[in-house]
């Protein structure tokens, strides 16, 4: 009889776990659907008929994407930042602040797409606040919510969920360094690496630190374009070809954390830094760039659409990016660039969109290749820095200053734009020790 009892409890456990596998199988199939259709929507307003497929992610893929450095450069040159769409040269700070202007419309307008002229306000709650110990730290944690006025339209509601922590000893306001986070549920979480997490470390530096939530009010896919707040801003309706995509959304939301900043008394608003990994890294760039107010930038293994150059035929490529699973990171017209036209056709390349964070620091990180893989491309991120690096000279800062690809676990950390390639995989956690040593000359005077 017991053991009838423990196969039957067995068999209904399964059966539960099974239907909920089952439901989010369905739900992602539908999220998949939706965004295809969406995707094929933009590809009808753009003409376009074929788009080309890009590689594959999977190393032994017959369509593998490439990864060998020997085919990786189709191009002789990079397009130069301290050139004029005109051809005249950028010569002075007071050149690169109207070269800044074109190099951001063409991004606007091809790449992340242009920031809608009227967004609705957020107000922000904090709905929970506490002492909490994080390792040998105490610190006041609070969670919070902004909620965006959606008396424009109603039917969408959008919140925006953060978390936060500043060291309770503190004599003043302090700096504090936000994180585009993922939220893990309980059964995935990964598991705590050795040594202090980076919430840790930052707090034992007298520092807080912040977790920003994109996906609450901009989903991770196309099939959300039409809600979150992008939704909202359009009413429901799908976006234009040159509509902001969930890159620049996320940023919008840091934006408004920002100022929520501004108003929190144990914060100091001018010294707030953004982090993100992977996808969480282009949105980070794209936040910094078009936030003035951010501090300073943390980039990890951003790759293909963060600070990889568009260009290079190695690991992911603008194919994968304008393909439906990924469209919705960018503005519609991005798409075009995966056929008829190729990146060799655009305007602009991801160097000089690092380059818009110039002269404010930055610090860009990446795994081992032969433990992240080739997919991130860490030489196409140090090749994006190496080309940046000639904006921050002009502006009086230290760019990176060899072209020599360093390799694993050899910092390139003196300047004002950074490298560094840690020995782990898809992660940013070896590099933390290192960005807080760099933010350290910044955050701390
Ligand atoms: C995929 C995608 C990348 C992205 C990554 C991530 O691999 O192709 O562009 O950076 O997911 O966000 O984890």
């Amino acid at each position: 009889m017991r053991n009838f009892i423990i196969l039957l409890s067995c068999f209904c456990i399964g059966a539960q776990l099974s239907t909920v596998a089952q439901q989010s199988q369905q739900a992602r199939d539908s999220i998949a659907k939706l965004s295809r259709e969406d995707h094929q929507l933009m590809m009808e307003k753009l003409g376009i008929e074929e788009l080309r497929p890009g590689p594959s992610g999977n190393p032994s893929a017959p369509n593998a994407a490439n990864s060998d450095e020997s085919k990786a450069t189709p191009y002789k040159d990079l397009p130069n930042p301290l050139i004029f769409d005109n051809g005249a040269k950028v010569n002075s700070k007071k050149d690169w602040e109207k070269r800044k202007k074109e190099l951001k419309e063409h991004f606007d307008s091809e790449v992340y797409g242009r920031m809608p002229k009227h967004i609705p306000g957020v107000t922000w709650e904090i709905v929970e606040e506490k002492d909490s110990l994080f390792g040998e730290v105490h610190a006041r944690y609070k969670k919070l919510i902004g909620h965006v006025d959606n008396s424009s339209y109603p039917e969408i509601q959008v919140n925006i969920e953060m978390r936060m922590a500043t060291p309770i000893e503190s004599k003043g306001p302090v700096p504090l360094i936000m994180q585009f986070s993922w939220i893990w549920p309980a059964s995935m979480q990964r598991p705590k690496p050795e040594g202090p997490t980076w919430q840790e470390q930052l707090l034992s530096e007298g520092w807080g630190f912040a977790m920003l939530i994109p996906t609450s009010f901009q989903a991770d896919n196309g099939a959300g374009l039409r809600e979150g707040i992008i939704g909202l801003v359009n009413k429901g309706q799908a976006r234009k070809l040159d509509d902001w995509g969930t890159l620049k959304a996320w940023g919008w939301g840091a934006s408004r954390a920002l100022d929520y900043f501004e108003t929190d008394p144990l914060v100091n608003a001018k010294k707030v830094g953004i982090e993100g990994l992977s996808r969480y890294g282009k949105a980070a760039l794209v936040a910094m760039v078009d936030e003035p107010r951010f501090a300073i930038g943390f980039f990890a293994s951003s790759g293909a659409g963060g600070t990889k150059i568009f260009r290079r035929v190695y690991g992911e490529q603008v194919e994968n990016l304008a393909s439906s699973g990924e469209y919705h990171w960018f503005t519609p017209n991005f798409i075009k660039y995966a056929g008829p036209l190729t990146p060799l056709d655009l305007p602009i390349d991801a160097h000089e969109m690092l380059a818009l964070c110039a002269p404010r620091p930055v610090f860009i990180s990446s795994g081992d290749p032969n433990v992240e893989g080739h997919w991130i491309d860490a030489v196409g991120m140090f090749k994006t820095a190496v080309a940046a690096s000639p904006v921050y000279e002009l502006l009086g800062k230290k760019g990176l200053d060899t072209d020599q690809y360093p390799g694993t676990n050899v910092g390139l950390l003196n300047g004002d734009l950074v490298y560094r390639q840690h020995d782990g995989g898809h992660t940013e956690g070896p590099n933390w020790t290192y960005f807080i040593e760099f933010a350290r000359k910044y955050l701390n005077d």
